[in-house]
């Protein structure tokens, strides 16, 4: 079988692959990917010379070149997109062009391929905050920054392809993702990166806000356990057991690496900050899906990968010009950096 994933040079997409590749020695893959600052081929240099995967460099609103990388692919699994929260708040329209019009042409040329299932892989944040319980698949989307709302858009312009043209689609709804390589602006790679370098960590407002985490690995393979059991049509949430405040996360972590707490550093919320995401996952689990990490294990394999790969995180803070001045802009008037 050969399947189409986009943005595996990604955080989820590339350990994604990797797990696909491993589990599945049928597939052969093409991952197409435009490298923008968060794409990274060094996630997945351990497929030098596998045969199996091949790298096309091109962006998904390119409608011809989403056509050729599909030639002969029977599956897409479309996780491309512009993913962090707070550079939608300070440059919302490339969230737009790409997790709107990029999933638009993704799903056209799925539709003219007569691809058989097309996984579009959506997030936990366009239901929107919920302060008890949690959100089940047919619950309406309350998205409330515009990545979530862009995101929702994809989401929904998905599952209009599967109603309107009968489109092979399913859609996954993932929730706070932790791991190796995962890109040093999103609060795990952040805080252990800024604690090893004896940096402040900028807690947004009182660091009460929850969120679910769940392992990259479990989400990956959760994706692709919707892909080969899920119903054209549906929706699947994916979580974990384990919900936390984000302050209680932080302390974890500067635990871990034997920091101290004054690192802490409270800054002025997040404008919009979502208070707590909160998603029901028996939907998928009925399928048969369930998650093999332990958090605790998991979060401390993590902080250690990070601070053995410290070479990796390192090269992409030093690019002045990219990671900082996005910082400046984000945290102007509320930290200094
Ligand atoms: P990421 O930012 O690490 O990777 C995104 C990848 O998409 C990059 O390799 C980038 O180069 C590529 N990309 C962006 N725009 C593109 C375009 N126009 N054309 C081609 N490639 C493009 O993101 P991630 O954390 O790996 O997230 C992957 C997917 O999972 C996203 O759709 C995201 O919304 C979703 N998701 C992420 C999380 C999380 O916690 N990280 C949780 C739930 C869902
Ligand atoms: P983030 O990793 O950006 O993911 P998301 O916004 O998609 O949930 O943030 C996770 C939580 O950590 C969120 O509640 C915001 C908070 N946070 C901070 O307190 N400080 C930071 O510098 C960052 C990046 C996030």
């Amino acid at each position: 079988m050969k399947a189409l994933v986009t943005g595996g040079a990604g955080f989820i997409g590339s350990q994604l692959i990797k797990t696909w590749l491993q589990i599945d020695p049928k597939v052969s893959i093409t991952n197409l990917d435009k490298l923008t600052y968060s794409g990274d081929l060094k996630r997945l240099e351990e497929l030098r010379g596998n045969k199996r995967y091949h790298f096309v460099h091109g962006d998904i609103c390119d409608a011809k070149a989403v056509r050729k990388a599909m030639e002969g692919c029977s599956v897409v699994v479309h996780l491309a997109a512009e993913t962090h929260v707070d550079r939608s708040l300070y440059d919302g329209k490339t969230f737009f062009e790409s997790n709107v019009e990029g999933t638009r042409v993704m799903l056209e040329e799925a539709k003219e391929a007569h691809i058989e299932r097309f996984v579009h892989v959506s997030t936990d944040e366009v239901y929107g905050s919920r302060a008890h319980g949690y959100f089940k698949e047919g619950d309406a989307l309350a998205p409330s920054s515009p990545y979530s709302v862009s995101k929702a858009a994809g989401d929904l312009l998905a599952i209009s392809y599967h109603t309107t043209f009968g489109l092979p689609v399913v859609v996954t709804r993932g929730s706070n993702t932790f791991g190796p390589f995962q890109y040093p602006e999103k609060v795990i790679p952040l805080f252990v990166s800024n604690a090893i370098a004896g940096e402040a960590l900028p807690l947004y407002g009182d660091g009460r806000q929850i969120r679910n985490w769940i392992y990259v690995e479990d989400h990956a393979r959760a994706i692709l356990h919707a892909l080969k059991k899920g119903k054209p049509g549906e929706v699947y949430n994916i979580s974990s057991a384990t919900e936390l405040e984000n302050i209680v996360l932080t302390k974890k972590l500067l635990n871990l690496l034997g920091k101290s707490v004054k690192l802490i550093k409270r800054v002025k919320d997040r404008p919009g900050h979502d208070r707590r995401y909160a998603i029901d996952s028996a939907k998928l689990r009925a399928l048969g899906w369930k998650e093999k990490a332990v958090f605790d294990r998991a979060f401390a394999d993590t902080v250690l990968w990070y601070e053995y790969h410290q070479s990796w995180w390192k090269a992409i803070k030093a690019k002045q010009n990219e990671f900082q001045s996005f910082y400046r802009k984000a945290y102007a008037g509320r930290v200094k950096v």
